[in-house]
């Protein structure tokens, strides 16, 4: 069931779209600046408008926003139609929603994706941070791990719900979160290793270090 504000993109023409190439449709969630060309790619940032308002761009906290990324918050759902996309890429997003929210989004990209299509998580991954924290000899080692938890919240959440992580996952949670949104078989990959063809074109060489890779096919 579609449930969002905006209008189902396979409703549009769809070999017109830069972003629908060859008829496959990509979609990118949470694709930050990064966002690249042949996706469809979705950021809640409520800095994406501004930043097409000529004399406000110019602030230097405004980021510059490619034209292709569509402002939207993926957790009021996915604006395609059931079975209508080929791949789904989201890299270090899915850890800015609570566990509930994650389910509920987990669910929509398996709802709009075609039989066989396949969806890409990259997350946070815990258990490194963790080893990263036992490690640590220093005295503020504690403080140093839960900052970079990055879990707190304050009154600008209100401005962009999602600007900070809600909660954290390893191996057992992500690939149990993807199970229980239907995937019958999520595995663990490492850095662009995937069915998505010409991943590197969204995957980030930054994250491999500290990433979580599971991908699960429809
Ligand atoms: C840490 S950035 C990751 C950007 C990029 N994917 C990367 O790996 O570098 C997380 C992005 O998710 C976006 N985001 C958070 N909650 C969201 C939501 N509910 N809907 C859409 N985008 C969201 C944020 O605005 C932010 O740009």
């Amino acid at each position: 069931m579609l449930n969002t504000n905006l209008a189902p993109v396979n409703a549009y023409a769809p070999n017109r779209r830069n972003d629908d190439v060859n008829g496959i449709t990509r979609v990118n969630i949470g694709s930050g600046t990064s966002g690249a060309s042949g996706w469809f790619n979705i950021d809640n940032s409520p800095t994406i408008p501004l930043s097409r308002i000529p004399l406000v761009r110019r602030i230097p906290r405004i980021p510059a926003w490619p034209a292709d990324v569509r402002r939207h918050d993926v957790r009021k759902g996915l604006p395609f139609n059931d079975s209508s996309v080929r791949f789904i890429y989201s890299s270090h997003t899915f850890e800015h929603f609570s566990w509930e929210e994650s389910l509920r989004v987990a669910k929509e990209c398996f709802r709009i994706l075609e039989p066989g299509g396949v969806l890409r998580v990259v997350v946070p991954n815990l258990t490194l941070l963790v080893g990263e924290y036992l490690r640590d000899r220093s005295p503020l080692a504690s403080h140093t791990f839960l900052a970079r938890l990055s879990l707190s919240h304050t009154v600008f959440d209100l401005l962009h719900p999602g600007a900070n992580h809600s909660q954290m996952f390893d191996e057992s949670s992500l690939l149990h979160l993807l199970r229980l949104a239907g995937f019958p078989n999520p595995e663990v990959m490492a850095f662009l290793q995937s069915r998505i063809p010409d991943l590197g074109a969204v995957e980030p060489e930054a994250r491999k270090r500290e990433s979580l890779y599971v991908e699960a096919q429809r």
